[in-house]
């Protein structure tokens, strides 16, 4: 610990020469761990904006732990809605502005307090794009052909583009602007975050120590399934929204969610059960007792099962409905939110590229020209 922060070291052994990412003949540089620098504790993540607003696997695989480090880390914790990124699928402006808002009021929602974490749009800092670019010259395209987004785009006969590819170099970028040394993420973005970690050492190995390599932060619930069974994802069309405004459509989607086959009186086993697996996420232990023991015992119909996920749900997000209806009726709040958001995050990331172009040679004259 220091000055309340815990500390993080490089997690590189004194021995070891860090292969630059780079296939040239850059040399590799070696530091003594005891000459590593020791970095702040600092938590950076985000989500991409969707009209649709934030999903069951968004707020408990990333937004509740969000909530949770804000408190841990005042001052320190950093959310950034994603909107470079959403744009490597989305072409429709409209989305992408009603996104935004939704995804701001959806944090403020869920409990984001702004004098503890700071809340931006990703496209109001450029630096996160400029050191992007810095970190792609290092990074090897095979490493990049191999990254989960562009893969799974790739495997539904998509044809990626240019951005798609470049995604974890975006990442990397978001994260190390803010020289980030926590990132909490679902499962699903762990291997994103690995590249990230990647690039950092392979920048740290050419330029010296600039970076902390960032960590996973485990979250609560790292795969929520979506209602066909597969993880909940908006590219899957199997969500559950956290913030509905149709009750008849949200019971629908309740309904519809896969079940096993089985006759009233037979048991399953609740552990294979989306609907269970859902319900543990929001209701008491005594009644996810209950509904164990009624699917194992055959006691307890699907329908019967849905029909009390569906009630647990309302309950668990109706302060969180409150909330949002209050914050959504005051317009300039989540304006002001944004714009301070933005100041502290430029003027941190702007800190962090003057040392980076500094190191990588593009620093000269640069004063004169400003
Ligand atoms: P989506 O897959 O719907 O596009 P995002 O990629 O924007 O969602 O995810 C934002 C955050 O929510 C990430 O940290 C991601 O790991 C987490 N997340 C998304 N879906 C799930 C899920 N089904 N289970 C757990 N975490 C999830
Ligand atoms: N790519 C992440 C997702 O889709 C969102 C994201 C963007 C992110 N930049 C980040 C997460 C930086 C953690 C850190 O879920």
């Amino acid at each position: 610990m220091r000055d309340g922060f815990r500390v993080h070291r490089s997690r590189i052994s004194a021995k070891t020469i860090r292969a630059a990412a780079m296939p040239t003949e850059a040399k590799p540089v070696v530091i003594p761990e005891e000459l590593e620098p020791l970095f702040p504790a600092r938590v950076v993540s985000g989500v991409q904006p969707s009209p649709a607003g934030i999903h069951l696997g968004n707020y408990f695989g990333a937004v509740v732990t969000h909530m949770r480090l804000q408190h841990e880390y005042p001052g320190d914790s950093f959310y950034l809605i994603a909107d470079y990124h959403a744009l490597t699928m989305e072409r429709d402006a409209d989305a992408i502005r009603a996104g935004t808002t939704c995804l701001a009021l959806d944090y403020m929602a869920a409990g984001l307090d702004p004098d503890k974490s700071t809340l931006y749009r990703q496209s109001d800092v450029p630096q996160i794009c400029e050191l992007m670019w810095l970190l792609a010259c290092i990074t090897r395209k095979t490493r990049l052909d191999r990254a989960h987004a562009y893969q799974t785009a790739t495997a539904r006969g998509e044809l990626p583009s240019a951005g798609l590819f470049l995604y974890p170099a975006l990442m990397a970028a978001d994260i190390l602007a803010l020289r980030g040394t926590d990132v909490p993420v679902g499962h699903d973005q762990q291997q994103h975050l690995e590249i990230a970690r990647e690039i950092a050492r392979g920048f740290n190995g050419l330029w010296g120590s600039v970076f902390p390599v960032p960590y996973l932060r485990a979250t609560t619930t790292p795969l929520v399934l979506g209602i066909d069974g597969q993880k909940m994802s908006k590219s899957y069309h199997n969500t559950l929204p956290v913030f509905w405004d149709d009750s008849e459509a949200f019971e629908a989607r309740v309904s519809h969610i896969v079940t096993e086959s089985a006759a009233l009186g037979e048991p399953t086993d609740p552990e294979r059960s989306t609907v269970f697996s859902l319900y543990q996420l929001v209701a008491a232990p005594d009644a996810i007792s209950e509904m164990r023991g009624g699917l194992a015992d055959g006691s307890l119909g699907f329908a019967e099962a849905k029909r009390l996920l569906l009630h647990a749900l309302v309950r668990h997000f109706a302060p969180l409905h409150e909330r949002r209806r209050e914050l959504a009726s005051d317009g300039e709040y989540i304006a002001d939110v944004l714009r301070e958001g933005a100041r502290r995050v430029r003027e941190e990331a702007e800190a962090t590229l003057d040392i980076v172009r500094d190191r990588v040679g593009l620093s000269q004259y640069r004063r004169r020209l400003l």
